[in-house]
């Protein structure tokens, strides 16, 4: 049988720091009103040459260093993300490219708040059925893109960042041993960015009233994440075989510390077996678990052999849990690494190789539509649209 390890792990976060007293100075609140009613103390917000590809690289990297892996050897990138760099193409493709993972797949994940625990469930589903050895997943947001800096009733609670894990295959039990996926689409409108995708492309009438910007009901989302968190924990503790009394760890999705105080009175976890980092970045959306399972690691919270429980959810509604056996990093290479920097050096290189060589085949060749390059067709812009055609057949008619 087949189990999926996690076998590294790593995060980046932006080096600007904004305090709750910075965004006292722009919008009406105070660093009292934030602490109290949500946990967060600080947030980190990506500068101008940060993306969530740059910051989901970062991450991915780290992880490499611990898995002691290069990105050649990685068969399958998922990026959950409800902040990509474009709609298309991935932003996991744009990270397989940095990385020179040559035998990648690549794809994006969107299940907001919930997508790293989803990705990782691929990610792992990938593995136990064979058809990938090692799988990168990674969380990874700049939310500061899509906030409303007005609006103080969100503009107050989200950050950025990236969380990395790199799955690998190993026959020893152990890794992702249980996980749960789930969603009401009914509350769907309880957390939504409304413009920028097909439904309502973003105008400069949806620009004017901010709908390309997040909107939340938080009281809604408050009552919907109380309910179901402490539930979907206790459920994947259960498929995975275990007692709430076995979990060493709870990383929940860090969205508000009373609601992770809350969902831990349930479940009748004391507090020191549960991660918090919410004060120092926020909610930073589908990176918040793995950025919490690599400073868990990094600061002996989560030592190998420890039964971790992870739930995530938000905007869907959605919601998915995992129970995760901590597996050992694979041994670390001091040599390895000087290899693996010389690896992401060439891969820029060659990355920006095919770009040139694309760039000359077009110059040389052009067009490979023969009506085009006689220049006896119509160019896109004289093409006839859709609505113009079916005018046209209707006259006909
Ligand atoms: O990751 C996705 C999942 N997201 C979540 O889990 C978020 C869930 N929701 C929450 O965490 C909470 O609902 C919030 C932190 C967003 C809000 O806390 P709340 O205790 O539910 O506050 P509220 O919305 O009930 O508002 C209470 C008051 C209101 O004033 P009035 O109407 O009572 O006069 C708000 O206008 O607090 C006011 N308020 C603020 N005051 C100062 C709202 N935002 C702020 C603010 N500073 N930033």
């Amino acid at each position: 049988m087949r189990y999926a390890h996690i076998v590294g792990w790593g995060k980046a976060l932006p080096q600007r720091i904004m305090t709750n007293d910075d965004l006292a100075r722009i919008v009406d609140t105070s660093d009292a009103w934030i602490r109290e009613r949500t946990g967060i103390v600080e947030r980190r917000i990506a500068g101008p040459h940060e993306t969530t590809a740059t910051l989901a690289i970062a991450a991915a990297k780290e992880a490499l260093e611990v898995a002691g892996l290069s990105g050649h050897q990685v068969d399958l990138i998922i990026v959950a993300t409800a902040t990509p760099e474009h709609i298309f193409p991935s932003t996991a493709s744009l990270v397989q490219d940095a990385l020179g993972a040559d035998h990648a797949g690549a794809f994006d994940l969107s299940a907001a708040c919930s997508g790293f625990v989803y990705a990782l469930s691929m990610g792992a589903d990938a593995i136990k059925a064979g058809s990938a050895e090692t799988v990168l997943v990674i969380g990874a947001e700049t939310l500061s893109r899509i906030v409303n800096w007005s609006d103080r009733s969100t503009c107050v609670l989200f950050g950025d960042g990236a969380g990395a894990v790199v799955l690998q295959a190993r026959e020893q039990p152990g890794g992702v041993m249980a996980t749960l996926l789930r969603s009401d689409g009914s509350g769907a409108e309880l957390l939504i960015l409304p413009a920028g995708g097909s439904k309502m492309p973003i105008t400069p009438e949806a620009l004017a009233q901010n709908l390309h910007t997040i909107k939340m009901n938080g009281r809604e989302v408050y009552r919907f994440a109380s309910r179901i968190l402490d539930r979907a924990a206790r459920e994947v503790i259960q498929k995975a075989g275990w007692n709430p009394e076995q979990v060493d760890l709870f990383v929940p999705h860090q969205a508000n510390l009373r609601i992770i105080e809350s969902a831990a009175r349930a479940l009748n976890i004391p507090m020191d077996k549960v991660f918090c980092n919410i004060q120092s970045y926020g909610n930073t959306s589908a990176a918040s678990i793995p950025i919490a399972l690599a400073e868990a690691a990094a600061t002996g919270r989560l030592r190998p052999g420890d039964r971790v429980v992870m739930v995530g959810f938000g905007g869907g509604l959605t919601w998915a849990a995992a129970a995760v056996q901590w597996s050992e990093p694979r041994a670390f290479h001091r040599k390895g690494r000087t290899w693996r920097q010389l690896g992401y050096s060439l891969a820029g290189l060659r990355s920006r190789a095919r770009r040139l060589l694309r760039h000359v085949e077009d110059r040389i060749f052009g067009s490979l539509d023969p009506a085009l390059s006689n220049g006896k067709s119509s160019t896109p812009a004289n093409r006839p649209r859709p609505q113009e055609q079916s005018t046209t057949s209707e006259q006909k008619r």
